[in-house]
Order: structure tokens, then sequence, then C-alpha cells
């Protein structure tokens, strides 16, 4: 039996040291240390030995056990290691292979605009300024003297939310006006400011959103008067629709706070269902404005005898819809990512003043 013992350690080391790969080695494992291997055979027939043999004989066969195991290993390690630094050998890194393209996202048409509106301000000298998006009945109306029997209050449909601060009630800002007043209450004139954000009413449709986009702008200091309202606009509608001679039109209009007040409205033909920006006879809206009307001025502490400005307001999604010609002013909100693709823009493309013929 001892004999065969050396036999069988001596056949499998041979097997073991000739496997020439990870698979073949694996078959030598089960061959010998599987369920119905060699090794394992005998030992599940210790019991048939006589009682004196089969304590030496079961030693042995450990000692086998523990020496093929041991063989394994050493061999499994040697096989993997040839095998990792041949590849190593044959695999390289190709450096002249051009780089898988990343999935980048797409800056959406809002962002756009209004990067595009501040850019073209931010060149003419206006900085940005913010307000409270849960305003004060007061700021939203009442300073931009919109008092609360005023006809312009129910034209913009108010989200009221039931709080009261100071027995006033609270809102949606339904405009981004009041802005003007928080600036002018903190800041002395000189002031220039555009205010971008977020506003509230209660409409859906087409084109219409409860939640939308404006850009409010305020300008006052001693000197200022129609004709800085006039050039700011109509440098601005033609630097962000990129047309030299876009005609630019001053129509006379009504806000509460704004005396005299213009609406701007810029040239287009509709043309076959099809609307050209910057051809043909017809007008179309895009912003409101007006030299600020004295009593806002007084409101603010601001003394209207000495000081004087315009203001104006936008929104930012009509803008978007007449550049970029997209039709529906709801699918702005849709989070579809084919629409984000298709209007979306890459990092950084924005117009800007410098490099315009008139300046
Ligand atoms: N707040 C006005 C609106 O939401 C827009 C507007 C018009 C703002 C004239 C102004 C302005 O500052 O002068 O419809």
């Amino acid at each position: 039996m001892m004999d065969s013992i050396i036999v069988i350690k001596s056949e499998f080391s041979n097997l073991i040291n000739d496997a020439e790969n990870i698979e073949i080695l694996e078959e030598v494992r089960i061959a010998a240390l599987g369920k119905k291997g060699r090794i394992t055979s005998l030992m599940k027939n210790l019991g048939q030995i006589e009682p004196e043999e089969r304590k030496l004989m079961g030693q042995n066969l450990n000692i086998l056990k523990q020496d093929i195991t041991s063989l394994l290993e050493t061999k499994k390690v040697e096989l993997e290691t040839a095998s990792l630094n041949a590849r190593l050998l044959q695999e390289r890194v190709d450096t002249t292979l051009p780089s898988r393209p990343e999935e980048l996202g797409t800056i959406h048409p809002i962002s756009q605009t209004t990067d595009e509106l501040i850019s073209i301000f931010g060149e003419m000298g206006f900085s940005v300024a913010e307000g409270p998006n849960i305003e004060e009945d007061w700021y939203n109306f009442t300073a931009l003297n919109i008092p609360v029997d005023h006809p312009a209050r129910q034209e913009h449909d108010t989200f009221y939310i039931n709080a009261e601060k100071d027995g006033q009630r609270m809102v949606l800002r339904t405009h981004t006006s009041p802005v003007q007043i928080r600036t002018m209450q903190k800041h002395e004139p000189p002031i220039r400011i555009i205010v971008p954000g977020r506003t509230y009413r209660c409409d859906h449709d087409a084109t219409h959103s409860p939640m939308f986009h404006q850009i409010e702008g305020l300008v006052i200091d001693e000197a200022t008067h129609m004709g800085h309202l006039k050039g700011c606009l109509i440098e601005m509608c033609r630097t962000f629709f990129g047309i030299e001679n876009l005609p630019v039109r001053f129509r006379p209009s009504y806000f509460p706070f704004t005396e005299p007040s213009a609406e701007v409205d810029i040239g287009c033909s509709f043309g076959d269902g099809i609307l050209k920006i910057g051809e043909g006879d017809d007008w179309l809206e895009i912003l409101g404005s007006g030299m600020v009307n004295p009593r806002v001025l007084e409101n603010c502490g601001v003394d209207s005898q000495k000081f004087q400005g315009f203001a104006f307001g936008m929104g930012v999604e009509r803008m978007a819809m007449l550049k970029y010609g997209i039709p529906d002013l709801r699918t702005f909100y849709d989070s579809d990512m084919r629409w984000l693709k298709h209007y979306g823009f890459q990092p950084l493309d924005i117009p800007s003043l410098v490099g315009r013929a008139s300046l």
C-alpha cells in the first residue's frame, strides 16, 4: 500500500508539472482530489483496511493530500503569472486611437437665453440682481403703483399663499418687477440692474405656463431719459436676434409703474404661417417698458425731483421661442430627452455686443 502512495504521488506530481494551462490543472485536481478522485477514494476506503494498518495509512494519505494540494496551488500561481505576463506583452495601449465620445448634456434653452441676455446687458454695464419668489403683496403690487382696487391686479392671475406677514398676504411673485423696489430701497442711484428669475401666474395653455421666467431691467440716474431707453432696447434686440437692421418699434402703452409706457415690437413676416424675424411688414410684441413712474420712486424713498430712469420687462420663454423656433411653451418643462437633445445647446455659445458694427 505504501508503494502505491509513492506511485500516486509521483504520477500526480508529473501531471501537475506538465499542466500547460489552468484548465488542464483543474482536470488534474479533480482526478486526484475531486469527489471521485483517486486520493479521495483511497480515503473513503480506509474503513475496509485492517485496524493496525489503518492508522499509518490514514496519516500517509493525509500527507499525500497536503502535498498534492500544495503542488496544485504553487502550479496555479505559476500558470496565472505566466498568462498575465503573456497578456501584458501582447496587449498595448494604442495612444493613437480616438477617444470615445462622452455622453454630454446640453444647456436648456431657458438657461441659454437667460445667459445670452445677461451677457448682452452685462456688456452695457448692467449687473444682475435677484429677489424672493414668495413675495409680499406690497412689493409685488402696491409699491409698483398697483393698489388693492386697481384693475391691473385682476390681470395677474395671482397665486396667493395662506401665510401673512405683518397683515400682508404673501404671493408667488407675478413678475420680476418687485425686485426693482427692493433694489431702490437698498441702493442709492445710479442703479443699472437686470433681474432674471422665475415668475408665477395661474394660467396654462400653449403660450402660458403657471411658472415662467422674466428678465426685468431698471436704470435710475439724474439725467436718464427716453432716448436711453430706446437706444438700450434697440441694441439688445438687434444683438439678441443677430440681425443688424432689425426694425424695432416703440408703441404707446400703459403700465401702472411707468409713465409714459411703451411696448416694444420687432419687425417680422407671418407669410404661409412661417414667422420670419427681421423682414416683412408685421410686428411682434416682445417687451414692456417705460419711464419709471415718480410715484414708484417715492414709494422706495428715491427723490423723484432729482432722479429718474427707465424700466423694462420681458418673458424669457417668449424670447427663446421666437429666436429658436420653439412652437409650444409647455415643452420647456416636459424634460423629454429627445426635445432637450434637439433644442439644447453646447456650453458657452453666447452672442456678444463686442464686434457689432455699430459699436
Ligand atoms: N411687469 C410687467 C409684466 O409682467 C412687465 C414690465 C413692463 C416690466 C414694463 C417693466 C416695465 O419694468 O417697465 O407684464
